[in-house]
């Protein structure tokens, strides 16, 4: 089994570092040795041990007979996605970890594989290290899939987690972030949601068999959280996690990822740092929780080489979707819980002007904090924030709640809302 590989880079580094470590337990796996016949990258690196393989700087280079399976893993999406579509079209098996791609045109790669009958794996596009893709489409073939939820981007678990436990500013939680190898290449793609939405849009398609939909998909990202959010969410037993949730609910689909907080009991709670957790409910198998590293060079590398083996095993299959979309949920419609953060001036009468405001909108109030260590001042002003949880209400009437708290002249400065997400 003959690969061509394009890219250099960290994914790229840690597949040639398991192909050397694990030859003879994946010869076994599958009755032959796997070599690295050709790579191809924009920019050599001689320092890279590659196997003795050929190196060129032209990836069409890949699409020739000594190479069995193409595997891209170059990032972007121009280039990766021609190749993919090169591949495939010329009958080769393609691997790929480019979950951009497969957002953004992985559905005409999905019909393009199954025209030509040739496989494409695409297990490392989500969750890193997690078998995920291979437990919906294989291992939960025979169940009806309720709900995915989960934690799908390292980097902003590794933030959060290090503004939780050491009160690190998120600017400094990003930049070691990006120097372990977990960011993308522009970390704003993790910061704002975009990659928990694209991870989420594939995994939604295998378990809804829809066709991968991104604009179906609700994103808000973590860069509006403050690292008094995690100790007020502590306080009232709650972890903030940035949450990705895709569920049939009113013979909708609701995909969304935004910021959320979690009861502290929910494994959610305890997946820290730069792993992955993804929670699956099907009516036959119940629920279960998978967890790991989701990013990494090696982690990657591991489900890189889960595709390969499929293939070489010749037992590799393609998602079996409808290709019909469902009605995408409105956000709307949402209903849930709400932690609120209302900076106000500290004076007497605030506390039933805001409550007030939550009664007009009939809103119960679960809990306050007003802390007298949390008085300060800027030019002048003495303020100090109000932190509510509120009882369940629908998404349009907290807007509508938010912007008239907002319109307070007690209120001085922006107001800060998370979602308190109940999860079974
Ligand atoms: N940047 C991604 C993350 C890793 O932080 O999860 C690859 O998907």
């Amino acid at each position: 089994m003959r690969l061509g590989v394009a890219g250099l880079g960290t994914v790229a580094q840690g597949l040639f570092k398991l192909l050397r470590e694990n030859a003879n337990r994946i010869a076994r796996q599958i009755g032959e040795p796997i070599s690295v016949s050709r790579v191809a990258s924009r920019t050599p690196k001689p320092e890279i041990d590659i196997l003795g393989a050929e190196f060129s700087t032209s990836l069409e280079s890949l699409i020739s007979p000594d190479v069995d399976i193409v595997v891209e893993l170059i990032g972007g999406v121009d280039a990766a996605n021609k190749l993919i579509a090169d591949a495939l079209q010329s009958g080769k098996p393609v691997v790929t970890a480019n979950k951009a791609v497969l957002a953004r045109f992985g559905n005409s790669h999905i019909a393009c594989a199954n025209k030509h009958n040739v496989p494409l794996g695409f297990e490392a596009s989500v969750a890193g290290g997690i078998p995920i893709v291979a437990t919906i489409k294989d291992g939960l073939a025979g169940n009806h899939i309720d709900s995915i939820y989960g934690v799908l981007n390292g980097t902003c678990n590794f933030i959060l987690t290090e503004m939780d436990r050491h009160g690190s500013a998120f600017d400094a939680a990003l930049h070691q972030a990006q120097q372990l190898g977990y960011a993308e290449s522009d970390p704003s793609f993790d910061i704002d949601g975009v990659d928990a939405a694209q991870k989420l849009a594939i995994l939604g398609s295998i378990a809804f068999d829809q066709p991968i939909d991104m604009d179906d998909v609700y994103i808000e990202g973590i860069t509006k959280v403050d690292a008094e959010d995690l100790k007020y969410a502590r306080e009232l037993g709650y972890r903030v996690k940035h949450l990705a949730l895709a569920r049939i609910f009113n013979s909708s689909v609701e995909m969304r990822v935004h910021p959320a907080l979690v009861s502290e009991h929910n494994l959610l709670a305890f997946v820290d740092g730069v792993e992955n957790a993804i929670s699956i409910a099907g009516n036959g198998v119940g629920s279960l929780l998978l967890k790991g590293p989701g990013a990494g060079a090696r982690p990657t590398a591991s489900a890189v080489l889960s595709d390969i083996i499929e293939i070489a095993r010749g037992k590799s299959s393609l998602p079996a979707t409808t290709g019909i979309a469902r009605i995408a949920s409105s956000m709307e419609e949402l209903e849930c819980a709400y932690y609120l953060y209302i900076p106000v001036f500290d004076e007497p009468g605030v506390m039933a002007t805001l409550a007030d405001v939550f009664g007009k909108h009939r809103i119960s109030m679960e809990a306050v904090i007003q802390k007298s260590d949390a008085i300060r001042y800027s030019e002048d002003t003495r303020w100090v924030p109000v932190v509510v949880l509120t009882d369940r209400t629908s998404e349009s009437v907290m807007n509508a709640t938010e912007q008239d708290l907002q319109n307070l002249d007690y209120v001085q400065g922006q107001i800060r809302r998370i979602r308190v997400v109940e999860l079974n």
